[in-house]
């Protein structure tokens, strides 16, 4: 190899890169000159053949060469990009006339689709809707309820505590305390939200949906509550249902209720929500004359009345993300 050779191979890969008229040739020229195997890397590997005085001279020159070659063809390779730029501009057509491609159209998980037809039907009844925290202290989750000490929700094995006194709510029923406090009778409201619990099964998931409603005013009884109750529930399912509605205990209603649903492929009943009339003590606790007022409130598991509704057998399939599942709700009207 010589000083000789090296110049005649740039001339000879100039001469190449200049008549290459396309862009795979072009490369092919590459891997020729400067390729692992091409003419200048085996040169390079020779290079201990040749006399002593020249080997510096000779590597500097063949890595030159190597560099001069290698703007050549970037050079080129620019020209060849964009005359294809040119061409393809020249030759394709562009049919603005045809159909657009349609993306895909999400739609509104169950969940928010239950919540916003019972919004409707309660705002229809005149009741507004309220928000309340999702992380509480543990007087509006339980002690303004008169929720005991000792009552075995607050343990640690249902509850998320951050503190000896901060929660994630258990309940959504605190929006009663902070209505009937912030608010003077006559009150219609309802609550949406996330309420925690450790619990996890086919039934459970530790976070889920409740709605809490409230209505305190002069002339409010237990049988309006049912009727109430009742006819969210004919008009939720829009199909015959059989309720039950039986006695119960929650601390903070006296009388309280549960009003339970038959399931139709088994005769099992199936429990749907909690209701009552607001404890006494729990209205003289925020300041409200029991002699003039009376209120009702009720707790309703959104996953359940949602479950029922479309026949899903496990809550945690709502959580899942799963866009097969999600999916089978476009097939229903959103409203
Ligand atoms: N907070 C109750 C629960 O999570 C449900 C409930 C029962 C709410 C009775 C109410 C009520 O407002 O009056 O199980």
């Amino acid at each position: 190899m010589s000083l000789d050779l090296v110049k005649k191979l740039v001339i000879l890969a100039k001469s190449n890169i200049m008549q290459s008229n396309n862009i795979d040739a072009l490369e092919a020229i590459r891997i020729k000159f400067l390729g692992k195997k091409g003419y200048l890397n085996q040169h390079i590997k020779n290079i201990n053949d040749t006399p002593s005085d020249i080997k510096p001279k000779l590597g500097a020159a063949i890595n030159q060469a190597k560099k001069d070659i290698y703007t050549l063809f970037i050079e080129q390779k620019n020209i060849l990009q964009s005359k294809n730029i040119k061409n393809t501009l020249i030759t394709d057509t562009l049919d603005v006339t045809l159909p657009g491609r349609l993306s895909d159209i999400g739609t509104h998980h169950p969940i928010t689709s239950t919540i916003k037809r019972m919004k409707i039907f309660f705002n229809t009844l005149g009741f507004s809707i309220i928000h309340s925290p999702e992380i509480e202290d543990d007087y509006f989750n339980f002690d303004s309820l008169n929720i005991s000490k000792y009552h075995p929700s607050r343990d640690e094995h249902d509850t998320f505590w951050f503190d000896e006194k901060r929660l994630l709510r258990t309940h959504t029923s605190g929006v009663q305390i902070r209505a009937m406090t912030n608010k003077t009778p006559p009150i219609r409201i309802i609550s949406f939200g996330r309420v925690y619990r450790k619990d996890y099964d086919q039934n459970h998931t530790p976070m889920f949906h409740q709605m809490e409603g409230l209505m305190v005013d002069s002339h409010v009884n237990f049988s309006y509550l049912k009727k109430i109750l009742y006819d969210f529930l004919y008009n939720f399912f829009e199909k015959d249902i059989i309720l039950r509605f039986r006695p119960s205990y929650f601390p903070f209603t006296e009388p309280s209720a549960e009003i339970d649903v038959m399931k139709q492929e088994t005769g099992n009943w199936l429990e749907l929500l909690g209701c009552g009339m607001v404890h006494p003590k729990i209205l003289h606790h925020v300041d409200i004359d029991t002699k003039k007022f009376s209120g009702f409130a009720f707790g309703i598991g959104i996953e359940r009345l949602t479950m029922l509704q479309y026949n899903i057998d496990d809550i945690r399939v709502f959580f899942k993300n799963d866009l097969q599942f999600l999916d089978q709700f476009k097939q229903y009207k959103d409203i």
